[in-house]
């Protein structure tokens, strides 16, 4: 029997984590990236680093508030997208997500200016092709939802995380439940037809009846998704150093017991009582919401991400800026990114090569962790090898945490509520090396 602190490692939503790209030995352009990879397919990520808080638990690549400095972000933004454009005018992109931080922090005329970079410049079809914005209740306004439905935005995501004002102050994010609720409340009313909320659990204070509440409410706005997060106090974050002081103020904690799994179960009792299905250990989808499909396969095809916190990545390599956690170094590396020209965005620096064992592995991440499902056919044509071959899937069949149904491999129950165990163990020790050994500022 798995304890919550065994179980709850890590969120293992991408391979290999940013912690493991290190500086190249020598510099690489573009086209030595992306000129062997096929460039049809691709997937567009967008990054805007600013929020108008920076919550306790959050260690997205993120600052809050930046006094100065945005207007030319998005314009290194547009240098950016051009050079992309240029370098390769073939690009065709089938998906796209525009995340931060949170990009409706901007004020409407600068998320105009961004989603044109993006449409006009880059080449996403947002009206046709499907794609995702990140907002906050804060940022939410009549005038930036209707430049969302403007550019045919598919999918509107909001963190609400609770529903109680003392559980939100509790995560070092000071918010009132009625200006979520009236944030929430637009966006069931605009035409953006899939809405997302987020929710955390495992909040100090949470209790059983509280997280309750917290899940009625949020299904009374039917939103098409909801993503329910176990808490994660991680380095360098406010609910860290909150904790540290208490620790050396030897205040007399509170013993809360580690109730995430509870929390988790229970969530998942009531959300399939009430006509959600589940898709993985965090998202669970309404069950007569039409599902979108999209011709990316996230095994298969490349993403090309612009802006400062975005990654790329091609089959063999993923790429980004560096990375940071603390305001100064954050803010420095944004900084750096609004100064590059297109010179600049032509040279990669930073990243890490991917040998066959290492896509081996982010193919079972991928498909494993988050929803996905490994088609062994697929697999096999891919790599030429039969996923038995692996011991480290063997292992996941062994401890039943996997099923197979024809050709289809999926977690079972058991091991979707182990997906931050299962997700972590298919890292290589390469990996994990590099991700301790990484200096994190
Ligand atoms: C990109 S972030 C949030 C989007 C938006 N900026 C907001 O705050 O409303 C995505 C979600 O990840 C979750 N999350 C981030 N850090 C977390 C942590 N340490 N523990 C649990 N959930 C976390 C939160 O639910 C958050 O809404
Ligand atoms: S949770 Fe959202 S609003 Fe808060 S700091 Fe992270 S990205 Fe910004």
């Amino acid at each position: 029997m798995e304890k919550d602190n065994q179980i709850y490692q890590q969120y293992a939503y991408s391979y290999p984590h940013k912690l493991a790209y290190r500086e190249l030995v020598k510099p690489l352009s573009l086209q030595e990236v992306w000129g062997h990879q096929n460039r049809d397919n691709l997937f567009a990520y967008l990054h805007i680093p600013y929020c108008e808080m920076r919550c306790g638990f959050c260690n997205l690549f993120t600052i809050s508030n930046p006094k100065e400095g945005v207007n030319q972000y998005l314009a290194a933004l547009k240098i950016e997208a051009q050079t992309y454009k240029y370098q390769f005018p073939d690009l065709q992109f089938e998906a796209y997500a525009i995340g931060g931080g949170t990009p409706t922090y901007l004020h409407a005329d600068q998320l105009a200016d961004m989603l044109e970079t993006f449409r006009d410049v880059l080449g996403v079809n947002t009206n046709k092709q499907y794609g995702s914005i990140e907002s906050s209740p804060k940022s939410i306004s009549k005038e930036k939802i209707e430049l969302i439905e403007e550019y045919g935005i598919n999918r509107v995501s909001i963190g609400v995380q609770s529903w109680i004002e003392e559980e939100t102050k509790h995560l070092g994010r000071p918010q009132q439940p009625q200006e979520a609720a009236k944030a929430v409340q637009s966006l069931v009313e605009s035409k953006i037809p899939e809405l997302n909320i987020d929710l955390i659990y495992g909040i100090k204070g949470q209790t059983e009846q509280s997280w309750l509440y917290s899940l009625l409410e949020t299904i009374q706005y039917q939103p098409t998704e909801i993503y329910l997060y176990p808490l994660y106090t991680r380095p360098l974050t406010g609910l860290e150093k909150m904790n540290a002081l208490q620790a050396s103020k030897s205040v007399e904690m509170t013993s809360e017991i580690d109730n995430r799994l509870a929390r988790y179960r229970f969530a998942r009792e009531f959300l399939l009582s009430n006509d959600y299905e589940q898709v993985s250990m965090r998202c669970f989808r309404r069950l007569d919401a039409p599902i979108i499909e999209s011709d990316y396969v996230s095994t298969r095809d490349g993403m090309i991400g612009i802006g400062a916190g975005a990654r790329s990545y091609t089959n063999t390599f993923h790429y980004s800026s560096h990375y940071a956690v603390g305001r100064k170094a954050t803010k420095s590396i944004i900084h750096g990114y609004s100064l590059k020209n297109d010179e600049d965005f032509n040279q990669v620096h930073y990243g890490i090569h991917l040998d066959k064992e290492e896509q081996v592995r982010r193919y079972f991440i991928k498909s494993l962790i988050d929803g996905g499902v490994l088609n062994m056919q697929k697999f096999n044509k891919q790599f030429g090898r039969s996923i038995f071959d692996y011991s480290i899937i063997n292992d996941l069949f062994d401890k039943k945490w996997l099923k197979k149904d024809g050709e289809i491999v999926r977690l079972t129950v058991k091991g979707m509520e182990l997906e931050d165990q299962i997700g972590p163990s298919l890292f290589s020790t390469t990996v994990n090396d590099l991700m301790s050994k990484f200096q994190l500022a």
